[in-house]
């Protein structure tokens, strides 16, 4: 078994995963778009990928950075705050290898990932109703902070979950 970056070659693999298990895959040009960032993830087992992962650092937009730099001017703050928040953007393992333990060990490399880059906290979101999902994170700290609205495109919720890195 490896972890390793993910490659080009592996993009026609992790469009097939994807498919077989969201309701609204992410479409292959979006995936492909992480090609190059060592937070793009695979898990391969016997030369085979079973299961992929996204993360990296949270980049605001410009306006939410404005915003931020206006009201830390306003109190006297720093306005030079280090960017310091995580994000998982996707992980899914291929069906027919779930419950051995792939998920928490492609999850735990990702912590540790955002962690070596800096990072004081992780967040992701997930759909209410994805029972499994909900259970990994919560054995791994963590905990529900909000709930958006129509948040995906087929106008499901989703849990804004995050977790403490340190
Ligand atoms: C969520 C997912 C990545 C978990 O992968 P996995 O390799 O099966 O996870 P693990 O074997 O490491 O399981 C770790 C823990 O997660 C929880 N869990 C995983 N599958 C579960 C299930 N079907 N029911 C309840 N809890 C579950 C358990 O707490 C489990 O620990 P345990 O086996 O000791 O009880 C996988 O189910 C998946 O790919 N789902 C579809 C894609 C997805 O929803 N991704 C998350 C998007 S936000």
């Amino acid at each position: 078994m490896v972890i390793r970056k993910a490659v080009a070659a592996d993009i026609a693999r992790i469009v097939e995963i994807e498919a077989q298990v969201f309701p609204t895959p992410w479409p292959r040009e979006l995936l492909a778009s992480y090609l190059g960032e060592d937070g793009f993830m695979v898990y391969e087992q016997d030369g085979t990928v079973i299961g992929y992962m996204i993360l990296g650092i949270k980049i605001p937009s410009l306006l939410a950075r404005l915003e931020r730099r206006m009201l830390a001017a306003l109190r006297g703050q720093d306005t030079n705050l280090e960017e310091n928040t995580g994000h998982l953007m996707n992980l899914a393992v291929d069906p027919a290898f779930r419950r051995l333990g792939i998920g928490s060990t492609l999850l735990q490399r990702g912590l540790e990932y955002l962690q070596s880059l800096g990072a004081k906290t992780c967040e992701l979101e997930v759909r209410v109703n994805n029972q499994e999902a909900i259970a990994l994170y919560e054995k791994f700290g963590f905990v529900i902070k909000d709930r958006i609205k129509s948040y995906y495109r087929n106008g499901d919720d989703a849990y804004l979950m995050v977790k403490e890195l340190f």
